[in-house]
């Protein structure tokens, strides 16, 4: 049975702990979500074959707080190949980035590239062939 001391000191607790949670500071992100040109909708790629990432740089925030950008391919929803990105390293401002297609890629229509900085962005849907 709970007196109302413990009661009061639990509500005591969670109120605080609410308090700090709503006064958590926001850090201030420039997120860059680069939109990505090519590949667009109706491009189609061969496994194996090389290719130009392309990507909107003209409209960058003043800071990015990441400037290193990564480009792995989604199949999907599903982001493929995390662990080995088409390319990486590279940087973000760049707007352009050669990828190879691996050759153990499934030919499918339901690609995107998804260009990382800050935040990811998927492109559009595109197709890989044989
Ligand atoms: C990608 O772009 C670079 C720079 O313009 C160019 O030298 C290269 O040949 C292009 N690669 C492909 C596969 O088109």
């Amino acid at each position: 049975m709970m007196t109302p001391f413990s009661m009061t000191f639990i509500l005591t607790i969670i109120s605080l702990f609410m308090t700090l949670v709503a006064s958590a500071p926001v850090s201030p992100r420039d997120v860059f979500v680069p939109p990505v040109l090519y590949p667009k909708a109706g491009t189609v790629w061969k496994v194996g074959s090389r290719h130009n990432v392309t990507w909107d740089v003209s409209n960058p925030p003043a800071q990015i707080t990441n400037k290193i950008g990564r480009i792995v391919l989604a199949k999907g929803n599903l982001l493929i190949g995390l662990d080995e990105p088409l390319a990486e390293g590279f940087d973000i401002l760049k707007g352009r980035q050669e990828v190879q297609i691996p050759k153990n890629t499934k030919p499918g229509n339901d690609y995107s590239i998804v260009v990382f900085g800050d935040s990811g962005n998927n492109g559009a849907r595109f197709t890989i062939t044989k």
